[in-house]
């Protein structure tokens, strides 16, 4: 008798029984409860919830930027409490692209020097060498999101929602395998919001990357492969989203081009 093995896959981010509780003077807020995650490697899933649901705390947990009451976090196999934090902030910057709902560009810099200090900061080596900047990836990324012409504008010139297309090259030029999106359309108007959405969405289906994004907008998430919903700190169910067939009427163009 002939056995079908299932086939073993190992997600790229596993969260295990992951709490935080936040003192605030006398006060202890628990803000994540006992939440236990897998995400698949090529995934794009969305987290929605209301606000203080913890959204935002889950994903500093996951992006270890923040250390968990209790619980763990296993990115690509390794356990954040088991590095240092100098291990640890190395393993963010070489595997993880950070986007951010208020953008957090470097206000002194030019756009093009914030996208160019994230690459220097990542250190990407091969063979022990400093691997260049990619000018024609960079070129890509400013052709898709359309900040060519803003690149030498410092944040303060720019829209926001040329500010948070800046900091979605920022976030991608490194070409990471895990992108972590904190309400990356939070701040912006329609056009905008599906200018950063394809980008997510074409960037993980090209490069194959791992994608989280916390939104509360339905038809964003709806986007994604996966929608878990939040309250209270815990993760209370989980459904599909469009990329697992339909397809939103606005996003039609951005799922079909890649
Ligand atoms: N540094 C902190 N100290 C104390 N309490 C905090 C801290 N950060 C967040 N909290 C509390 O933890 C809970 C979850 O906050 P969190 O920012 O994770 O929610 P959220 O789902 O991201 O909300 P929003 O949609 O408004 O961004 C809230 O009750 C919040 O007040
Ligand atoms: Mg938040």
């Amino acid at each position: 008798m002939e056995y079908v093995q299932p086939v073993q896959s190992t997600p790229i981010i596993l969260a295990e029984n992951l709490t935080k509780v936040y003192q605030a003077g006398r006060l202890q807020v628990t803000a994540v409860r006992d939440v236990s995650l897998a995400v698949e490697p090529s995934e794009f899933v969305a987290i929605v919830g209301p606000s203080g649901s913890g959204k935002s705390t889950l994903f500093y947990l996951l992006g270890g930027l923040t250390q968990a009451t209790h619980g763990r976090v296993i990115i690509d196999g390794v356990d954040f409490a088991t590095l240092s934090d100098a291990e640890r902030t190395r393993l963010r910057k070489h595997r993880i692209g950070f986007v951010f709902q208020k953008f957090n560009l470097l206000p002194t810099l030019s756009a093009m020097g914030n996208i160019e200090i994230a690459y220097a900061v990542s250190g990407r080596t091969e063979g022990g060498k400093k691997v260049p900047l990619d000018r024609v990836y960079l070129d890509h990324l400013s052709d898709l999101l359309s900040i060519q012409g803003r690149l030498k504008h410092r944040p303060a010139e720019l829209s926001g929602g040329e500010q948070q297309r800046v900091a979605i090259a920022r976030a991608l030029i490194t070409r990471p395998a895990i992108v972590l999106a904190d309400e990356p359309t939070g701040n912006l108007d329609t056009k905008n919001s599906e200018a950063v959405l394809q980008m997510l969405l074409r960037s993980n289906r090209e490069l194959g990357q791992t994608t989280l994004m916390i939104t509360h907008n339905p038809e964003a998430a709806a986007i994604a492969g996966r929608i878990l919903h939040m309250r209270d700190g815990e993760i209370v169910s989980e459904e599909s989203g469009s990329r697992s067939g339909m397809v939103t009427p606005g996003l039609r163009s951005a799922a079909t081009v890649v």
